[in-house]
């Protein structure tokens, strides 16, 4: 069972798949002391992407961010440590690699704000509404083998 606050969930996104960093994130994930609770490698339907991106839905960029993300295969993740939301921000850096400090995730492999490398949830609802739009819970497991179970909402 995973107390509030302890998950995450990331997308490693089309660019750095393309570009073959999906073993250097992970790697940078794991050495940053996540466990990785469920993981899939897919790709997006625009009726996914649109759903998971809706709170963008008004912004200018929506429409070439939902393009990008449906323009091949993802790696889709729930990480799971102490602090997850605020840790995993830091590790990925600022939403403009530009802006990045250095050594981040970001910084390493974003190619622009765009094609970013990776999504991180912002906050601990956000953490579970992400997970379970794409995993189930016999789809997520502890570091002990159990499947994870996110609190409060038992789900
Ligand atoms: P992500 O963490 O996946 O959440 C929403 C995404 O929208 C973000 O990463 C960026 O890839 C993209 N985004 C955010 N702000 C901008 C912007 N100003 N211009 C273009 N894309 C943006």
């Amino acid at each position: 069972m995973s107390k509030t606050g302890n998950i995450t969930f990331t997308i490693i996104k089309p660019g750095a798949v393309s570009n073959e960093h999906i073993g250097d994130i992970l790697q940078k994930v794991t050495n940053a002391g996540f466990w990785i609770a469920a993981m899939k490698y897919i790709k997006l339907s625009n009726k996914q992407a649109e759903e998971f991106y809706r709170v963008h839905s008004e912004r200018p960029f929506y429409n070439d961010l939902v393009k990008f993300m449906t323009s091949g295969p993802i790696v889709v993740a729930v990480l799971e440590k102490d602090n997850a939301v605020d840790d995993y921000r830091k590790l990925i850096g600022a939403t403009d690699p530009s802006k990045a400090e250095e050594g981040t995730i970001r910084k390493l492999f974003a190619e622009s704000i765009e094609r970013n490398a990776v999504h991180g949830s912002d906050s601990n609802d956000n953490a579970i509404i992400e997970s379970n739009f794409f995993f189930s819970r016999s789809e997520r497991f502890t570091k002990d083998g159990d499947f994870l179970t996110f609190s409060p909402c038992g789900c």
